[in-house]
């Protein structure tokens, strides 16, 4: 780690009172958690199109549920990393006046760390929704009762409380975020590679609002061209860096 980079990072956000934090699949990585683009990623085993889609549902919810059961059984053995623990540390501990994370991850895993303001952009899988009476509610059964599981209300097919592709993110997450990042004065974005939107154009859109951007990855992204400071490195080794720098 850059000795220098870290000091300026530290010195920025020493100095800001409104912080966003921007996370993706790298920040669970260090839990156990496969990314979706990396080299054992979702993506390079299974096609999102099969997968992730109200098409696929369509098609096979047997499918669907059977990969979403696999990933809440894995998530469910996992932990919160020191990434997710030094953030929700930082929130609990009021370092800042406003401190929010946006996160595209669906595990749950900032808010089993202790994190309260979590605005959870592509919805959350321990959630299921009804396709009949689109009643919506916790399920943290591990494994599921049946696949596909059905609703208690009305015997409808129940999915998965998850955004996929092709559909809307939800608004009051949605509307939230861009607020949060127009008045940010510094956004921290951490293991995402960027490419997925709408999450992929809050940094700019922080940037052209005034925000600094300090990026956290293992390797560079479309982000790392306009971001104000990139620390190379694993999320959970660089932010108890930052932290030591800061406290
Ligand atoms: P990706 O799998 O696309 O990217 C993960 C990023 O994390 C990459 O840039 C890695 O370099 C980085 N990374 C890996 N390990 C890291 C570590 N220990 N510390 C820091 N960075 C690390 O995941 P996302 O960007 O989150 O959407 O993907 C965005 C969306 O695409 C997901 O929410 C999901 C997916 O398809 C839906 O399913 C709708």
């Amino acid at each position: 780690m850059d000795e220098k980079l870290l000091k300026d990072a530290a010195s920025v956000l020493r100095g800001s009172k409104n912080v966003v934090v921007l996370t993706g699949a790298g920040i669970s990585a260090e839990s156990g958690i496969p990314t979706f683009r990396g080299k054992d990623g979702w993506w390079k085993r299974y096609r999102a199109e099969e997968l992730a889609t109200p098409e696929a549902f369509r098609r096979d919810p047997k499918l669907v549920w059977e990969w979403y059961n696999y990933r809440r059984e894995i998530i469910h053995s996992k932990k919160p990393n020191r990434a997710h623990i030094i953030l929700s540390k930082w929130e609990n501990e009021g370092k800042f006046e406003n401190f929010t994370i946006i996160t595209q991850n669906v595990d749950g895993l900032h808010m089993r760390s202790g994190s309260k303001n979590v605005l959870c952009l592509h919805g959350d899988i321990w959630k299921v929704r009804c396709t009949g009476c689109y009643r919506e509610e916790y399920n943290f059964d591990v494994p599921l009762k049946e696949i596909p599981p059905r609703c208690s209300n009305c015997n409808s097919l129940l999915r998965p409380g998850v955004v996929w592709f092709g559909e809307s993110l939800p608004q009051f997450e949605l509307e939230r975020s861009f607020r949060e990042l127009e008045r940010c004065d510094l956004l921290i974005v951490i293991g995402t590679s960027g490419i997925v939107y709408p999450a992929a154009s809050m940094p700019q859109y922080a940037k052209s609002h005034g925000s600094k951007i300090i990026e956290i990855n293992i390797e560079k992204t479309p982000i790392t061209n306009y971001a104000h400071i990139f620390l190379k490195g694993k999320a959970g080794e660089i932010l108890p860096l930052l932290d030591g720098e800061i406290s």
